[in-house]
């Protein structure tokens, strides 16, 4: 029992100690659920966030809970102001965000956890489902290094430290996305296992890499 919040606490130690040491500025265009989740924990673990909405008057309050390292602004502010951009928003919304961002993320590193759902995105989430999703985001937002996290598992089991010692798919082929991916999901708390883009739709809600779980149980339903 001891050994194990030894174990626990000297984690959180290290986990914070990088981050503190060469902090991100991570911009989140979408800060509902889960990027004000992922947003906070990142606060929380050193970076800092630039939380982004067509209503930036609306983050007082979630800016205000993440801490003195948080700010809010327009999704034109968090484009260019972010090392990392955090893609955290309904699938539909994606041909919007094609033409506002249009140019403006070449290079970057973009981490999303956007999902396509035919019943909610119509027919451009059945496009991107058919057509794979890691594709679909490409065509979008030419010019990006990608990587797909935490696009199946609930915002509420993100906050829920208990999930200590839980895996998460990341999706990512380029050495950047892969790297800065792997950072971002351990400084929210949970261990990153790398697989190709080629695979992000297994990673979708209700696909076979779905849910939360241990890294040897992720690893297995990888085949690794
Ligand atoms: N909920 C979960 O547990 C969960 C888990 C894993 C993955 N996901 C996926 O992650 C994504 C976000 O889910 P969520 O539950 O966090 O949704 P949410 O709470 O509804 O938040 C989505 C955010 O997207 C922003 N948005 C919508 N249209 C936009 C546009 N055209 N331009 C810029 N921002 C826009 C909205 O911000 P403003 O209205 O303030 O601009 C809103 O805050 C979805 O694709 C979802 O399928 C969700």
């Amino acid at each position: 029992m001891f050994r194990t919040l030894f174990l626990m606490f000297a984690g959180l130690v290290l986990c914070t100690s990088q981050a503190m040491a060469d902090p991100l500025k991570i911009s989140v265009i979408g800060a509902g659920k889960v990027g004000g989740t992922l947003g906070t924990l990142w606060v929380k673990a050193g970076h800092s966030v630039m939380f982004s909405s067509r209503h930036p008057e609306a983050l007082t309050d979630l800016v205000k809970a993440a801490g003195p390292n948080a700010q809010a602004g327009s999704v034109s502010d968090a484009a260019a102001w972010g090392d990392v951009i955090v893609l955290s928003v309904p699938y539909g919304a994606m041909p919007v965000l094609s033409e506002q961002l249009k140019g403006k993320l070449d290079g970057k590193v973009v981490f999303s956890t956007s999902n396509p759902i035919s019943g909610r995105d119509g027919e451009v989430g059945l496009k991107a489902l058919n057509m794979g999703v890691a594709l679909a985001d490409q065509q979008y937002l030419p010019g990006i290094h990608l990587v797909r996290a935490f696009n199946a598992i609930g915002y509420a089991s993100m906050k829920d430290q208990s999930g200590q010692g839980k895996a998460i798919p990341t999706f990512a082929d380029d050495t950047q996305a892969r790297d800065l991916g792997a950072r971002l999901v351990r400084d929210a708390g949970f261990i990153p296992v790398l697989v190709p883009l080629a695979r992000a739709n297994e990673g979708l809600p209700g696909g076979p890499l779905s849910g939360v779980m241990s890294e040897a149980e992720l690893k297995h339903r990888l085949g690794l």
